[in-house]
């Protein structure tokens, strides 16, 4: 068997994607190990998962340093650190460099159906503009807000009676699920980018 696939999760807040992926991990089967969580800031739940499950972590915030470049620098010193396979933002509220993206293949997850609703308010533009179906979407993190080639997309059915907070609740657990999926046949399977089109198989090791 491989060894399991090294990934380093990054995380600003409550971290439930985060613990969805510690989960699967306790399977070895699964095929990948967190080996470090990441984060932005202090004090968050996604810290506090990582700890309980014996996981390091570390935290580069911004305000600590005299300029972005070098809060980039030392995001991407650190990371380099636990020598990651795959970098997963998951809920990560900062851009990352194109030196940090050049150096680790980075994906995220978007509460929306990219190409729409991209930026920070995914749920409540989908809500405010009216869309019956929106959902979560998994791509490789590039130089843009939510652009990068898209892995993998989960649909979520607006309810009429949605507000912001139960809308984003059912795209989160859709997420959860197709976050786990895919970063796990990716760990097994592998992963070929190329130009749009991201595969996942045999055939894209
Ligand atoms: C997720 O919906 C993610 O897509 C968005 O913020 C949420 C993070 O949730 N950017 P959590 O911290 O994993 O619970």
């Amino acid at each position: 068997m491989h060894q399991p696939t090294r990934l380093v999760v990054l995380v600003s807040g409550s971290g439930t994607n985060l613990q969805a992926l510690l989960d699967a991990c306790a399977d070895p089967s699964y095929g990948a190990r967190v080996v470090a969580v990441g984060a932005d800031r202090e004090d968050i739940e996604g810290l506090a998962r990582a700890e309980r499950a014996g996981i390091p972590t570390f935290v580069r915030q911004v305000s600590d340093f005299e300029t972005r470049e070098g809060w980039d620098a030392s995001l991407t010193t650190v990371v380099e650190r636990f020598e990651p396979d795959l970098v997963v933002s998951a809920g990560f509220m900062k851009l990352l460099s194109t030196e940090f993206l050049d150096r680790f293949l980075t994906l995220n997850t978007h509460p929306a159906l990219c190409p729409a609703f991209p930026g920070m308010h995914g749920p409540r533009d989908a809500l405010e503009h009216g869309v019956k179906v929106t959902g979560a979407t998994l791509f490789v993190v590039d130089a843009g807000v939510d652009t990068g080639p898209i892995v993998a997309q989960v649909p979520v059915v607006v309810a009429e009676d949605d507000d912001v907070a139960s809308l984003h609740e059912r795209i989160k657990t859709a997420e959860r699920a197709m976050l786990v999926d895919a970063v796990g046949r990716i760990a097994r399977e592998g992963i070929a980018v190329e130009g749009r089109r991201v595969r996942i198989g045999a055939a894209a090791r």
